[in-house]
């Protein structure tokens, strides 16, 4: 186990996190003295992940505000030390005296996450659907909606490479940097309307909960502030509007009962982002014929932006920026049923490369 984890740690730090400085430290000490994340071992196989690890910490760190001399290398805690030789010390005195807290998420918690930078591939693509059905107003189905952040489209400002779109400058309201890549103009004329929005998951997050919102902070790097500040700008948001977001052990058996409760004349949208991974082979079959089936029958538009291959993808050009996530567009038209690959975009939406015709 002490092998794995270690090299684990080491491939983190190089793969994962390297733009992080106290991440790529913590995951070096780790990898050197394995028995620091010796609490890992308890949790589920799948989760056996340093970021598990790192969110447990932070998350610690979190809750105890501040009062250990870890948080000093801490941006997301006011932290301003770069990581030092005393690093070492420090974190090992952390885990020596807050194992159990830390044991204890490892064996219950799961790395979560609810990127509201997908948003901005999301807008676009809510104004195509929009350009292309006109006069039919939208209704998004969020399936793996985590915290239902990804609800609030169309009240975040988008900053497309300095063409700005969405809602107004206003204080809490997150502005969304996206570069587009590429010659094809961006769909950012017109408009949409949504008329009904809902979220579904299995394991949704309350933002209510304080504990549940303080995990998915831990989940963020502690050097990325702007990321967490937008975080915590949308959490404020949800909780003014309250969209609805609901536990549904089976996402895919609530589509149809979805679409049957929709008025007349609008546009079923399902989505998913970064979800479809979690399903089984069999399950994500299911699912997928399932959608698929629902395209062709109901009409319903199908967006589906995962990493290339996972759960449905369209040939085509691959991306310009190589780690590019796909978003595939699955709709009815009167020829039948086409499913094309309408942009590239960095995970988190940090960029992005339109492909749809103009
Ligand atoms: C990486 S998060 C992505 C959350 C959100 N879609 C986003 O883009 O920020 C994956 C989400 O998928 C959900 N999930 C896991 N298995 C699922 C399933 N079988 N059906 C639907 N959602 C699932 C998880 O609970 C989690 O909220």
């Amino acid at each position: 186990m002490s092998e794995r984890l270690a090299a684990a740690f080491r491939q983190f730090a190089t793969r994962e996190c390297p733009d992080d400085p106290l991440y790529v430290a913590l995951c070096l000490l780790v990898a050197d003295q394995p028995a620091l994340a010796a609490g890992l071992s308890a949790a589920p196989p799948e989760q056996r992940r340093p970021n598990l690890w790192l969110a447990a910490v932070q998350d610690r760190l979190l809750e105890l505000g501040g009062s250990h001399p870890l948080a000093a290398y801490y941006p997301s805690l006011g932290g301003g030390r770069a990581p030092d030789p005393a690093l070492a010390a420090t974190v090992a005195d952390f885990v020596a005296n807050e194992g159990a807290a830390l044991d204890d998420m490892m064996r219950t918690r799961s790395t979560q996450t609810n990127e509201i930078g997908r948003c901005a591939v999301l807008y676009l693509m809510l104004l195509e659907l929009a350009r292309r059905f006109p006069g039919r107003p939208l209704a998004l189905l969020d399936v793996g909606t985590s915290a239902g952040l990804n609800l609030g489209v169309d009240t975040y400002r988008y900053d497309y490479g300095g063409a700005m779109a969405a809602a107004p400058a206003a204080p809490g309201v997150p502005v969304i940097a996206c570069d587009p890549v590429g010659l094809l103009p961006l769909p950012l004329g017109g408009t949409f309307t949504l008329a009904h929005r809902l979220g579904i998951d299995p394991s949704p997050v309350d933002i209510h909960d304080e504990r549940a919102v303080r995990w998915l902070r831990a989940c963020l790097w502690p050097h990325d502030r702007a990321r967490a500040r937008r975080f915590d700008d949308a959490v404020a948001l949800a909780r003014t509007h309250r969209w609805p977001v609901r536990r549904e052990a089976d996402c895919t058996a609530a589509l149809e009962p979805w679409v049957d409760s929709l008025p007349d004349g609008v546009l079923p949208v399902v989505f998913n982002s970064w979800v479809l991974a979690y399903f089984s082979a069999d399950a994500l079959r299911h699912h997928v014929d399932t959608l698929t089936g629902l395209v062709a029958r109901r009409g319903v538009a199908w967006l589906s932006a995962e990493a290339p291959g996972v759960g449905v993808s369209a040939p085509g050009r691959p991306p310009l920026t190589p780690g590019s996530s796909a978003w595939t567009l699955v709709s009815r038209h009167a020829d039948g049923v086409r499913t094309e690959c309408v942009a590239w975009s960095h995970p988190h939406g940090r960029h992005l490369e339109w492909r749809a015709p103009r």
